[in-house]
């Protein structure tokens, strides 16, 4: 079934490569007889951070799952409007004739010019990510009193939990920031509840493309919340070393997930969390621990959390590391740790977070800065971008060349 789901998904990046190239030779040709930038005669694809009220879908909008979010030639209203907002979906096809004139009017180039200038704004400095930075600080404060008191033995209160997220999560108006703002949070030193919120943010995510039912994005968010909380029996010394642990040191930090179990057993919560606390770390192959499990012996909430898990680790704001951009990140999963991490979810979460970068400025490997107009479904890592002189560059043909990091 996964074989299947990777064929059709990679088809389907087939087809949609098919169909903007042959948007970029009309483009091309329009251009030749000199009627400037091209428009779409009825459907334009506008990304999530584009789309206004009004607008009306010229094709379904469907989740991950295959769920259709929103029918097409549904009207953009306030309250579908949100819903698409919190989706955490890239970007959607509207009738053009529903774009607003002054909009239409603008010239690719013009269009490209602006969204580069509104993006030269460093993220640390956009209002928007102050309010996320400071609502992380509370919470995670929150966050860590919560976990040490039921490492103590106080009872779980999921929907407490749960709200610690979603505070979070509610101060973003596009939802898909967060993969780019959990790189930019300045931690203080206790990095393990950071953590916690973070991989949490993420299952929420993860949550919202897959389409689960509101009791399951509970659970899901709080196991984010509460996978590492062996972590609070491991001894301090280790648990907040800088640099790398010693063996030993390494096989005391590996009795988290057990002792994390251990902590949870007894609690009134679904077993899948308490799972989730014991298996985050075992692997599709069977390398992982503590048991070696294998394929399907690893639950859905434990697979999705060692893929959060994992891509935390990856890109966030270490005092000794310097942040990975995204990009990077896709590809490490692509090569690195692809037959470790369930298929199924693994493409939905890659797919996902690619498809977030749609309409993104860049800078490549060459100093060029570049927008990212179309994801490269075979190659993720590898978008087709295009310049401010308006080339365009496919980086899986031009092999030298590659994504450096976000403007
Ligand atoms: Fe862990």
């Amino acid at each position: 079934m996964q074989g299947i789901e990777s064929l059709m998904f990679l088809l389907r990046g087939v087809e949609l490569k098919k169909e903007l190239f042959s948007s970029l030779n009309k483009y091309i040709l329009r251009k030749r007889e000199g009627k400037g930038a091209f428009m779409a005669e009825s459907i334009k694809k506008v990304s999530i951070r584009e789309i206004k009220p009004d607008m009306v879908l010229a094709r379904d909008v469907v989740t991950a799952s295959g769920t259709v979010l929103l029918a097409k030639n549904t009207m953009l209203n306030n309250v579908n409007y949100t819903k698409l907002l919190s989706s955490g979906i890239g970007f959607i096809f509207v009738n053009s004739s529903s774009i607003d004139e002054r909009v239409e009017n603008f010239t690719e180039k013009e269009r490209a010019k602006a969204s580069l200038e509104q993006q030269r704004i460093p993220i640390v400095k956009r209002p928007e990510f102050k309010e996320f930075q400071q609502a992380v600080d509370e919470k995670t404060e929150e966050a860590k009193k919560c976990i040490y008191a039921i490492s103590d033995g106080e009872n779980v209160d999921l929907h407490h939990m749960f709200k610690i997220t979603d505070d979070i999560m509610s101060t973003l108006r596009c939802k898909n920031d967060i993969f780019t703002f959990i790189g930019f949070i300045k931690e203080n030193d206790e990095h393990t509840f950071h953590h916690c919120v973070n991989v949490s943010l993420l299952c929420n995510l993860f949550g919202r493309w897959l389409g689960v039912d509101s009791s399951e994005l509970v659970d899901l968010t709080t196991s984010g919340m509460l996978h590492d909380i062996g972590k609070t029996k491991i001894p301090p010394e280790i648990l907040n070393k800088k640099g790398k642990l010693t063996d030993e040191e390494f096989a005391v930090m590996k009795k988290h997930p057990v002792l994390g179990y251990r902590i949870l057993q007894d609690q009134n919560i679904p077993e899948a969390i308490k799972l989730g606390a014991l298996m985050h770390h075992e692997k599709i192959d069977g390398s992982g621990y503590p048991m070696g499990a294998k394929g399907d012996r690893i639950g859905k909430i434990a697979k999705i959390l060692a893929i959060c898990d994992i891509y935390d680790a990856m890109t966030a704001n270490r005092v000794y590391r310097d942040k990975i951009c995204p990009f990077e990140v896709i590809k490490m999963f692509e090569t690195k740790v692809y037959g470790e991490l369930d298929t199924h979810y693994l493409l939905i979460f890659l797919q996902n977070i690619a498809y977030t970068y749609i309409g993104r400025w860049v800078r490549l490997n060459s100093g060029v800065e570049a927008e990212v107009v179309f994801i490269n479904a075979a190659q993720l890592s590898r978008p087709l971008v295009r310049t401010l002189s308006e080339e365009f560059i496919d980086l899986t043909v031009k092999k030298d060349l590659s994504i450096d990091s976000l403007l």
